[in-house]
Parts: structure tokens; C-alpha cells; sequence
């Protein structure tokens, strides 16, 4: 028989799966931990123990001890980490993404707590610019800003609140934190939000690396950053700081203007609050801890041109020509896939692009001071005669399922993806990057579809009697056999986060969440940090290559991926909305420490029209990355291909241009101080409040106002 605590919880469950995810975020599923033991560590943090006061079943069973570790790394940055007590859980490898370890310590249940009686030791617990405070029973945490006392994060929950208290199972983890409502937060990426810059109350914002074009908005986009900035004007004096729950397991996290609830499903909890107080700074000490900015080379601060549909060097050859006629300055020119044999990473189609004739193109073009960047993807096709796959399986750097290397769809058909958490991979990519460089002296790469995309779900076998891909109709179809994994909790997890902005299962069109890498760490944890590990990968080898600032753009990014890797902000639609939501993401981009970052100028596709794209380079001119890129069905977008277009690009650009001395100290500055290139207004307007959801201006630097048309027919002059 049923107790009767058991049947209201299947009750409460099966109101929990009837709810809206809106709802979702309201309701309240356990009663929380009690602390029962806390002591100092010897490296001066402070470490406790955390009981659950009683378990349910709704998304798991609660975990019964937690250890919560909290440490004043530095006088600005205080470190909050909640795992289970008894149990190594996963965490973002310390070897990707270098810091301290919590240290090694078991608590037992401390006597005045076993008595019922007594408060614990520490209480207060304080740097120069924080006080970390908590309550024990039942326990929640407040971390309050020293010089002024202002409630910066506090977990409690009230009867009066939408949050409940915090709840710790293997796969859902929730907490809360109370806001006031006057605060002002940025980040939670990547995302294309239409309220711009600010973040909006009841907005969805799910973190999960995924292939979904930048045209959806407030969806989860190909980055992860679980980091917002909050900043507050309290009686005309504005502080800014930063929260980062550095966690790569997928996550919802509501915001409701006066309180935030994350909703995780794996991982830990491990808080870092970065203090301020003003933008700049926090910036600072959020890159200090995630990893500077990397220093761009300086031509990559100049013009480039890309389109997925070069069909062959000639066509190539032709762009450059006619950007020197239509005298817009142009620094570097890309190849998409085009010049791939099969779309096979590491070829040349020997028809289209033969080796000598882009080798002779090569010279001239960097004789010219000019440079020449490709793209590349993760899947490598599965192929006995492709000298690349060969050499990755005999080094086994695959990604695995049930012992044999996972089988996906990318472009070229059949693909297995490499797992760049193993050292033996890193190795082979790196050695396969310097074989290509061999035949082709690129000058940087562009990493693709690193989310990693994948045409096809679950678990795929290559088709008998039918080729694939199958030559005619979009390559995106999937042409494997498949059938979708739902049997494993790790493909079907009790709690799903709102993946794609219609809850499609985790490994919808990805590598299948019960897939392992390396170590056995499961694709289910590791799925956010493809890109960013693959970004690692690929700047190591560049670096080894040439000893110079490799220049790599990536798709996929992830807390840290600054320090290897520029950003675009992927597939755009040439309308008027989308060039006003690029100025939105480019911002969030320089707090999420990727200062190099822009957006398809003109859009992807399908096709804009001239005015739009009169206004869109006189916008793209100011990005730090600056590249007019399409797609192969939209019509040619080149800069010169309108005259009108073509006289704002020289106008434009030539301001870029002559501003590029600053650009580069601006890189600079990013690289030193994490500063971004582009900022929004309150970096530097940070009394102004009128400025804080400020998203369609932008200054470069400190001083530098872009302030663009961004709708149809208006004027400025
Ligand atoms: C998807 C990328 O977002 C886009 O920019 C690129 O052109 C296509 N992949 C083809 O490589």
C-alpha cells in the first residue's frame, strides 16, 4: 500500500509532467537540505555537510549527503560548490578548463548539530568585497556585497516565493536565488532575444549546445554560457557583478524579474560570483578565471569574405578581383566546403580546386598581404580509402557507442565523431591539421557544426542497398537507418529541459546522450563542451604549426572558449529584425569573455534586399569580426554586387579602417583585461539607467558610439 506522503508525491508528479515549463519553474518539489556539520579547510575555505530532510521520487531520488565547499579564491571572486558528499560526481574536466580543486575532506555529522542544539561554528564568512552567510535548517545560502550590504544572490525560500528550496537528485538539480526587481541582468547564452540585451521576466532561457539556426528565438543556440551579469543602480550608485554556475549538463533557467531558478539535469553545483563593481571589472575577473581573451592576429580585424557555394577556384579568383575593381578593402577570402573532395575534411576536390592552380592563387593573394581561412567539420566520413578516417581509427579516436565508434550524418554521409576529451585525439588532429597545412597554407581554420550537429538521431546503421547520401535533395535529410534510444535515463531523463525551445529529446539531431568518450565520461555530461574542446584542440595544433596567434572561428562555444576561439553567430535571415538581434548577441558574446565575435552581414539567407544590406554593412563594419557570409541557395551578396551597397561598404569599412589601429588595442585590451571590443553603453554610461537595455547602439571601445539605422526607409542624417 501506498503511504501517504508516497501518493501525493505521485500526485504532485503527474502534475509536474502536466505543467507548462512556465509552470514548471513555480512549483516547489522538495523540502531542502539541513546543514549538520561545518568546519574551516585547511586552504582557508570553509566545508559542510548538508542532510536532505526527506526524500521523493519526483525526476529521482534526492541525494541523502552533500559536501558544500566555499572559498574565497581571490578578494573578488568566491567560489560556492555543492556535490554529493559520498559519491564523485561529473564535472567540467579541471585538465579543459583549469582551477582550483575543492579539497579532499569528509565531515561527519558535527555533535552540537546530532544534539539538536547550538549554531554551527562559522556564520559570517567574509573577503573585502563579500559576506558569504547561510541558514541551516533549512539550508540556503546569501552572498551579500561587503562595502554596501546589498543581497547579491540568496537562495531562501519563502512561502511568498515562486521557488522552492533547493533540491539535489543525479539527474535534477534546482535552486533559486531571490532578485530585486530593479536589477538588470545580462548573459544566459546563446540565445536570440528578441527583448534585446536585458534579460526579460518569464523569457526562456535554456543552456544546451544545439544546431538550431540563430533565426529561433529565445531557443538554445550553439553555446552554453551559464553566466549573467546583474547590475544595479542603488540610490544612484550602480554596482555590477556576475554569477557563472559553471556546469556543462544541459539546464533551464527561469528568470522571473524579481527571482532566478536553475534547473539542471547533472553535474554540480559550483557557483562563482565575480564582484565588481563595475562592468569593466567584472569582466576582468570573470576572464582572469575563465581565460583571457585570445589575441587576434591584426588581419583578422580586417574585412572577409565568405559564401557556402564557391563552386570552384575561378569563382574565387573572380571575388577577390572584383572587391580590388570595386575598390572595398578585402582581407581575407574563406572557402565553405566547396573546395572539399565529398565534403571530406582535409581534401581538395581535384577538379574544382586543383592543388596547383590554389597554391598559385595562394601566393598571389598573400603577396598581396591578403588571407585565406576554410572550414572544417567534426564528422569525418566513414571511409576505408580516406587517408584521414583511416589514420583515426587505427588511433582510436573516436566517440563510442556500445564499443564501436558512433555512427552520425553530416555532409558527406556516414560520419564518426572524434573525442577531443581524449589525449590520443587531440594528438591526431593536430597531426592531421599539420598534414593539411602542408597541402594547403591556410591561414586560420572555421570549426562548424561542432554542437555537435547531426543529421540523424539515435543509433544509426549505414543503409544496405541504398547510397547515402543519396546525391539529390537536401544533404540535411537523414539517410541512415535509424531508431531512436529511449530505453537508457540517459536519452530519456526525468526531467526535460526545454531542448530546441520545444522540448525534443536530448540527443534530437546530436550524438546519443548515452554515447561515451573518453573515460567512460558520458556524452549525456560532456554534450556543451564539444566545441569548446574541439576549439582546444584545433589552436594547439595551429600554434604548434606556425608559432603564431592562430585564428580559429568557432560555432560551438562554452565558458572559456574565448581564449582559443573568435565567434559568429551562425544562420541569420537577411530581414530588418535579424540585423537588430546581431547587435544583442555580439554584446553578450564580449561579457561571455569572446570579444571577436559578428554576425553573417547581409544575412545567411535567403536573400536581402539592397537597402538591407546598404544599412546591414554600415552595422557589420563596427562588429569585431567583420564578414559578409551566405548561403549557397540565396542569391550572390558580395559587397560589390550593388553599386549603392558597395559605396556604403567603401564608406563604412574605410571608417573601419582607419579605426583599425584602435581595434587592435582593443584587442589587446580584451587579451589583458577581458575587456570587450564591442560593449553595450552602460559600460561606460553606468549611471545612466536609461541606457541598461540599451540594444541597438554599441560602443567600440569606451568612447566610440555606433549608433546604425535598423529599420526600413528611416534616415539618421
Ligand atoms: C552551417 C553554418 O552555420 C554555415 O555558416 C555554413 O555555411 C554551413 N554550415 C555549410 O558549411
Amino acid at each position: 500500500m501506498l503511504s501517504s506522503s508516497s501518493s501525493f508525491y505521485s500526485v504532485l508528479l503527474v502534475l509536474l509532467l502536466c505543467l507548462h515549463s512556465s509552470d514548471a519553474a513555480a512549483a516547489k518539489i522538495g523540502q531542502g537540505y539541513r546543514l549538520v556539520s561545518i568546519e574551516e579547510t585547511p586552504d582557508g575555505g570553509i566545508v559542510g555537510l548538508l542532510q536532505v530532510k526527506q526524500k521523493n521520487q519526483i525526476y529521482g531520488s534526492d541525494i541523502t549527503n552533500l559536501q558544500i565547499y566555499v572559498k574565497h579564491e581571490t578578494e573578488d571572486r568566491l567560489r560556492v560548490h555543492i556535490t554529493d558528499a559520498d559519491k564523485q560526481r561529473w564535472e567540467i574536466p579541471y585538465n579543459l578548463l583549469p582551477r582550483e580543486q575543492p579539497p579532499a575532506m569528509k565531515l561527519t555529522i558535527s555533535k552540537s548539530r546530532k544534539d539538536g542544539g547550538g549554531s554551527l561554528q562559522v556564520s559570517d564568512y567574509s573577503s573585502n568585497e563579500f559576506i558569504f552567510s547561510y541558514t541551516a535548517d533549512p539550508f540556503s545560502f546569501m552572498v551579500k556585497r561587503k562595502s554596501n550590504g546589498d543581497i547579491l544572490f540568496n537562495s531562501k525560500s519563502d512561502k511568498s516565493d515562486p521557488f522552492g528550496e533547493m533540491v539535489f537528485k543525479d539527474q535534477y538539480i534546482e535552486i533559486s536565488t531571490k532578485l530585486p526587481k530593479d536589477a538588470s541582468l545580462y548573459g544566459l547564452g546563446e540565445n536570440t532575444q528578441p527583448h534585446g540585451i536585458k534579460l526579460y521576466p518569464n523569457d526562456p532561457y535554456t543552456l544546451y549546445t544545439t544546431d538550431v539556426s540563430a533565426i529561433n528565438l529565445n531557443t538554445d543556440l550553439y553555446g552554453s554560457h551559464p553566466v549573467y551579469m546583474d547590475l544595479r543602480n542603488v540610490g544612484g550608485q550602480p554596482n555590477a557583478h556576475a554569477v557563472l554556475l559553471l556546469n556543462s549538463n544541459g539546464m533551464d533557467v527561469f528568470y522571473t524579474g524579481t527571482s532566478l531558478t536553475y534547473k539542471i539535469i547533472g553535474g554540480v553545483l559550483d557557483f562563482y560570483f565575480f564582484a565588481g563593481p563595475t562592468p569593466l571589472a567584472v569582466v576582468d575577473q570573470y576572464t582572469a578565471f575563465i581565460g583571457r581573451p585570445a589575441p587576434m592576429p591584426y588581419w583578422s580585424l580586417g574585412f572577409h569574405q565568405c559564401r557556402w557555394g564557391y563552386h570552384n577556384l575561378s569563382v574565387v579568383e573572380d571575388v577577390v578581383a572584383n572587391y580590388q575593381k570595386a575598390q572595398i578593402p578585402l582581407d581575407v577570402i574563406w572557402n565553405d566546403d566547396d573546395h572539399m573532395d565529398g565534403h571530406k575534411d582535409f581534401t581538395l576536390n581535384p577538379n574544382n580546386y586543383p592543388r596547383p592552380k590554389l597554391l598559385a592563387f595562394l601566393d598571389k593573394i598573400h603577396s598581396m598581404g591578403m588571407k585565406y581561412i576554410v572550414i572544417i567539420d567534426p564528422g569525418i566520413a566513414v571511409n576505408s580509402s580516406y587517408g584521414v578516417y583511416q589514420r583515426a581509427i587505427a588511433n582510436d579516436v573516436f566517440i563510442k557507442y556500445e564499443g564501436e565508434p558512433y555512427l552520425a550524418q553530416v555532409w558527406p554521409g556516414a560520419v564518426n565523431f572524434p573525442d577531443f576529451l581524449n589525449p590520443k585525439t587531440v594528438q591526431w588532429w593536430g597531426d592531421e591539421i599539420r598534414r593539411f597545412h602542408e597541402l594547403v597554407p591556410v591561414n586560420g581554420l572555421w570549426i562548424d557544426m561542432n554542437e555537435a550537429s547531426n543529421f540523424c538521431s539515435g543509433l544509426c546503421k549505414i543503409p544496405k542497398g541504398k547510397q547515402c547520401p543519396t546525391g539529390s535533395g537536401p544533404g540535411w535529410v537523414c539517410c541512415l537507418d535509424c531508431k531512436n534510444i529511449t530505453n537508457t535515463r540517459w536519452d530519456d531523463p526525468p526531467y526535460k529541459i526545454n531542448a530546441s525551445g520545444t522540448q525534443v529529446p536530448i540527443g534530437f539531431k546530436t550524438i546519443a546522450t548515452s554515447a561515451y568518450h573518453y573515460n567512460g565520461v558520458l556524452e549525456y555530461d560532456a554534450h556543451s563542451l564539444y566545441g569548446f574542446s574541439q576549439s582546444i584542440a584545433t589552436h594547439q595544433a595551429l600554434q604548434g604549426l606556425e608559432g603564431k596567434r592562430p585564428f580559429i572561428l568557432s560555432r560551438s562555444t562554452f565558458v572559456g572558449s574565448g581564449k582559443y576561439a573568435a565567434h559568429w553567430t551562425g544562420d541569420n535571415k537577411g530581414t530588418w529584425e535579424d540585423l537588430k538581434y546581431s547587435i544583442s548577441t555580439m554584446l553578450n558574446f564580449g561579457i561571455f569573455g569572446v570579444p571577436m565575435v559578428g554576425s553573417d552581414i547581409c544575412g545567411f539567407y535567403p536573400a536581402p534586399t539592397e537597402e538591407l544590406c546598404n544599412r546591414w554593412i554600415e552595422v557589420g563594419a563596427f562588429y569585431p569580426f567583420s564578414r559578409d557570409h551566405a548561403n549557397f541557395y540565396s542569391p550572390r551578396q558580395e559587397l560589390y554586387q550593388w553599386e549603392s551597397v558597395a559605396e556604403s561598404a567603401r564608406n563604412a569599412l574605410g571608417m573601419r579602417y582607419k579605426l583599425l589601429p584602435h581595434l587592435y588595442t582593443l584587442n589587446f585590451e580584451a587579451h589583458s583585461t577581458g575587456a570587450p571590443i564591442a560593449r553595450p553603453l552602460f559600460f561606460t554610461f553606468s549611471n545612466y539607467t536609461d541606457c541598461y537595455g540599451l540594444s541597438t547602439q554599441f560602443l567600440l571601445g569606451s568612447s566610440i558610439m555606433v549608433s546604425p539605422v535598423l529599420g526600413a526607409g528611416e534616415n539618421k542624417c
